[in-house]
C-alpha cells in the first residue's frame, strides 16, 4: 500500500498527446508516412536575432549559475512595456508581473495556490486541459461553462448558477480560444471582469495565442477591461507568439496580491530560467517584431488552404482570426474519435478529436497550421480522397 502514488496523483491521467505519441511511433516503426496536424507546437524557429542572443549569452563565463526566482529585470521589464505599446496596459515590473517556466506551468501552479479541497473551478468546455488537471490535482471541483458555435464559443454567464459563483475560487478564460480558434470582445471581456468582482472569483486569463492572429485581427488583453486588475491575472508565453514553445518563457501578470501567492509556491519550486534564455527572451521581446507578421501571413495562408479543402468536401468550419487552429464539424456518422481514430490507421493523418478536450468537443476535430504547406497539401488530398470513398 505504501508505493501507491497519492490520492491526489490518481486524480490525473497520462496527458493525451503522451498517449498519441507512442501510437504514432508504432506506425512510424510500420513503415507508416504520418502527417501530424494534432499538437500546437510552432514548426518554423525563432527569428535569427533571438537566436544569436543565445549564442552569444552562452559564451560567457557568468551566465551558467542560479539566477534570482524574479529573473532578469530586463525581461520584466520587456513584459511591461509590450503591454503598455500593444494594450495600453500599465504593470509595474516589481510587482505586477511573475515569470513563468512556460504558461502550463504557472497555470498549474496558480490553481494549487489558490484552490483547497472542494472549492468549484469554472471551466471552459471544450478547453485547454490543465485547467482542468490543476484543478483536480488541488481537490477542486470543475464546474464546466459550455462553449458552442451558437454563442460564438463564449460562456453564458448567466446560466452560472448562483451557490456555484459562490463556491467558485477561480474561472478560465481563454481567447484566441484553444481548441476552437473563437476571438472574444473587450465587452465580453468586461462582462466576465463584472461577474468576477460581484463574485469575488479570481479571473484567469490564458492568452497563449494572443499574438498569432489573421486578416489584421487585434486580440485584446483582459486586463483592458476597467477594474481588471482587482481580480485578473493574465497568462502569456513566447511559445506560440515567438516560436519559442521548447524554451519554456511564459509570464503571469495582474493583480499584485494574488501575483504573490504564485510567487511563493514558486520560489520553492524552480529556481528561475536558463540566463541566455533570459537574455535571448528580452531581444525577442525588444528587437523589431514586424517578422511576426510575416509569421502569421504564413499561418494565414496555410490555414486557408486547409478551409478551402474543407469546404471541397462539405464540412465549412469558420474561418479562424486567430490561433493555431482550424475547428472543423466532423461528417455525419462519425464521432470525433472514430473519425480521428480512421483517419490515422487509414490514411495516417493524425487530428485531434474534439472530446480530448471536453464532451462538449463532441462533433469537431482540431486541426493544427503547424506543417508547411506541401504537407497540408498532401493532408488535405488524402483527406478528400478518403471522403470521396466513404
Ligand atoms: C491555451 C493554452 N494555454 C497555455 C498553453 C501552454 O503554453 P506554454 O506552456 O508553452 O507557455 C498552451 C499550449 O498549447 C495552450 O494551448
Amino acid at each position: 500500500m505504501k508505493l501507491t502514488p497519492s490520492d491526489r496523483l490518481q486524480t490525473l491521467q497520462t496527458q493525451y498527446f503522451a498517449g498519441l505519441e507512442s501510437h504514432i511511433s508504432t506506425l512510424k516503426a510500420a513503415g507508416k508516412k504520418v502527417i501530424r496536424l494534432d499538437i500546437g507546437s510552432p514548426d518554423m524557429p525563432p527569428a535569427r536575432h533571438i537566436l544569436e542572443a543565445l549564442w552569444q549569452s552562452v559564451q560567457r563565463a557568468d551566465v551558467h549559475g542560479y539566477q534570482p526566482h524574479r529573473g532578469s529585470k530586463a525581461l520584466l521589464e520587456a513584459w511591461s512595456r509590450m503591454y503598455q505599446q500593444r494594450y495600453q496596459v500599465d504593470l509595474d515590473p516589481d510587482q505586477d508581473i511573475v515569470p513563468l517556466l512556460g504558461s502550463k506551468e504557472g497555470i498549474f501552479h496558480l490553481t494549487q495556490a489558490f484552490v483547497n479541497p472542494g472549492d468549484v473551478v469554472l471551466i471552459p468546455n471544450p478547453g485547454y486541459l490543465t485547467y482542468e488537471s490543476a484543478a483536480r490535482f488541488a481537490g477542486g471541483q470543475p464546474y464546466f461553462m459550455p462553449l458552442s458555435a451558437e454563442r460564438g464559443y463564449l460562456p453564458d454567464l448567466n446560466a452560472i448558477p448562483r451557490e456555484v459563483a459562490e463556491r467558485a475560487k477561480i474561472m478560465w478564460l481563454n481567447y484566441p480560444n484553444n481548441p476552437t480558434a473563437a476571438v472574444a470582445s473587450k465587452s465580453f471581456f468586461q462582462q466576465a471582469v463584472n461577474f468576477a468582482r460581484q463574485n469575488q472569483i479570481i479571473l484567469c486569463h490564458d492568452a497563449a495565442y494572443s499574438q498569432v492572429t489573421y486578416d489584421g485581427y487585434q486580440s485584446p488583453s483582459i486586463l483592458q477591461a476597467d477594474d481588471a486588475k482587482d481580480v485578473c491575472i493574465e497568462f502569456n508565453t513566447l511559445s506560440k507568439s515567438h516560436n519559442m514553445a521548447g524554451w519554456r518563457v511564459g509570464v503571469a501578470v495582474g493583480n499584485p496580491a494574488l501575483l504573490k501567492n504564485l510567487y511563493t509556491l514558486k520560489t520553492q519550486l524552480d529556481s528561475s530560467h536558463f540566463k541566455p534564455i533570459l537574455d535571448a527572451a528580452v531581444v525577442a521581446m525588444t528587437a523589431d517584431q514586424s517578422w511576426l507578421e510575416e509569421r502569421n501571413q504564413i499561418y494565414q495562408r496555410r490555414r486557408d488552404q486547409i478551409i478551402k479543402a474543407l469546404n471541397d468536401i462539405g464540412l465549412y468550419p469558420n474561418t479562424p482570426k486567430a490561433s493555431l487552429y482550424v475547428w472543423s464539424p466532423i461528417p455525419a456518422g462519425w464521432t470525433s474519435e472514430t473519425f480521428c481514430q480512421a483517419l490515422l490507421d487509414d490514411i495516417q493523418v493524425s487530428l485531434t478529436p474534439g472530446t480530448v478536450f471536453g464532451k462538449y468537443g463532441e462533433g469537431y476535430v482540431r486541426i493544427c497550421v503547424c506543417a508547411d504547406e506541401e504537407i497540408i497539401r498532401e493532408a488535405m488530398q488524402r483527406l478528400q480522397i478518403w471522403m470521396g470513398k466513404q
